[in-house]
């Protein structure tokens, strides 16, 4: 027999309200008792007596034992999530830097508390990426895991390569459709997948990592002379989130801009879907596929983890506890493209080798490789304006 749920909700913004009419389609053992919003004034299209400002409404109510935490701010979401999980409620959240960022004391509070914090919402959205490698890949060693994480920088990208449209103009409809951070920098500078490829990495090679620590540059400098060389060659441009294990002992993780030629099963993946790609040692290359923002998709997985919670599902944080000591290492060599503006730039960052260089009147850009720390350590200067670096 599943447990009944009483459910207070934070936020009801696009997965809010795409998590609600859900909910309302089904006939599930659940209620939802409380809406906790930010704004008293807006207007909403649920009765007024299921809204309130005051988070007590919801933390302080012995009967609410799920709460859902769906708000953009990632610090006033870990203040509610650490509240409720030490109070003995289980915690849904959508929150990817909030998780990201504190995802090692969520876990000893889950254990101190015996609660249980679940957020395959964070990740993807509807795809369900975090229970595969939670429970399925358990005993798989795995040699990487990428794709695209970000709906809105692959949408922006789509419409860009596929329908000519500028870069503002489908920024613009990416935050129409609701899929963009409330800071579209968080999408197409690349922060976002980052926050997602950090607790991938946990959930794959039982790692806490800061995510401050990982290199994020994304496509936010992005230039028609990038999209021409692209094309040019037959290849399109995607924000690639990368983490593989090496030397045995050693995890590289970042994002970067990536050229992605036709055989790459990453070069159909448009618009606001996102792509898992897993490489492990026995069951080889598989690949997760689906709509990875957006109230609906994103609210499917939400609900997925509040029905879990009725057989009070938890992740068992297994690999951080049995695996063996895996170390982020920053000692990687990437091949890439980087078009720059100023020629005293090349004298400034240390390129391992220089195999190509392009040089006319308005472009510029070398081929070669270049150490992963390199990058990290002259990250400002490489993404100054006038940048663009990209993996080949
Ligand atoms: N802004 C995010 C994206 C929403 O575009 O992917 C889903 O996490």
């Amino acid at each position: 027999m599943s447990k009944k749920l009483t459910i207070g909700i934070f936020g009801f913004g696009v997965v809010g309200q795409g998590l609600y009419d859900i909910i309302k389609t089904k006939n599930l053992n659940l209620e939802i008792k409380k809406f906790v919003i930010k704004n008293a004034d807006k207007k909403r299209t649920l009765p007024a007596e299921l809204f309130t400002t005051d988070p007590d409404a919801i933390l302080n109510d012995p009967e609410i034992n799920t709460v859902v935490e769906l708000i953009d701010d990632a610090d006033a979401a870990f203040e509610i999530t650490k509240r409720a999980l030490s109070s003995g409620k289980n915690v849904v959240s959508a929150n990817k830097k909030m998780i990201a960022t504190h995802l090692e004391e969520l876990t000893e509070i889950q254990q101190k508390y015996g609660t249980s914090l679940l957020y395959e919402g964070a990740v993807c959205g509807s795809i369900p990426i975090i229970r595969n490698l939670e429970e399925y890949y358990d005993n798989e060693l795995l040699h990487s895991v990428s794709g695209i994480f970000n709906g809105s920088s692959n949408y922006i990208l789509s419409k860009i390569f596929n329908e000519n449209q500028s870069y503002a103009e489908a920024l613009k409809k990416a935050q129409d459709l609701g899929f963009a951070e409330t800071d579209p920098i968080l999408d197409v500078g690349g922060f976002d997948p980052k926050f997602k490829l950090t607790i991938v990495a946990s959930h794959a090679y039982g790692l806490f990592l800061d995510p401050d620590t990982i290199l994020n540059l994304g496509i936010d400098k992005l230039s028609d002379a990038d999209v021409r060389y692209a094309k040019e060659k037959n290849l399109k441009i995607k924000l690639i989130p990368f983490a593989k294990e090496i030397n045995n002992s050693e995890v590289v993780l970042y994002v970067l801009p990536k050229f992605i030629s036709k055989d790459n099963i990453l070069y159909n993946v448009e618009n606001e879907n996102n792509g898992v790609l897993v490489k492990a040692a026995f069951a080889d290359e598989q690949f997760f596929y689906g709509k990875g923002a957006g109230g609906h998709p994103t609210g499917s997985a939400v609900l997925s983890d509040i029905t879990a919670l009725r057989y009070d599902y938890r992740y068992e944080y297994k690999k951080h506890l049995t695996e063996k000591e895996l170390k982020y290492s920053t000692n990687y060599e990437l091949k890439v493209y980087f078009r720059y503006q100023n020629d005293d730039i090349l004298d400034n960052i240390n390129f391992s080798t220089i195999s190509e260089r392009y040089y006319s009147e308005d472009t510029k850009y070398v081929i070669g490789t270049i150490e992963l720390k390199e990058i990290i350590s002259k990250r400002v200067l490489i993404n100054a304006d006038g940048n663009f670096i990209a993996e080949i």
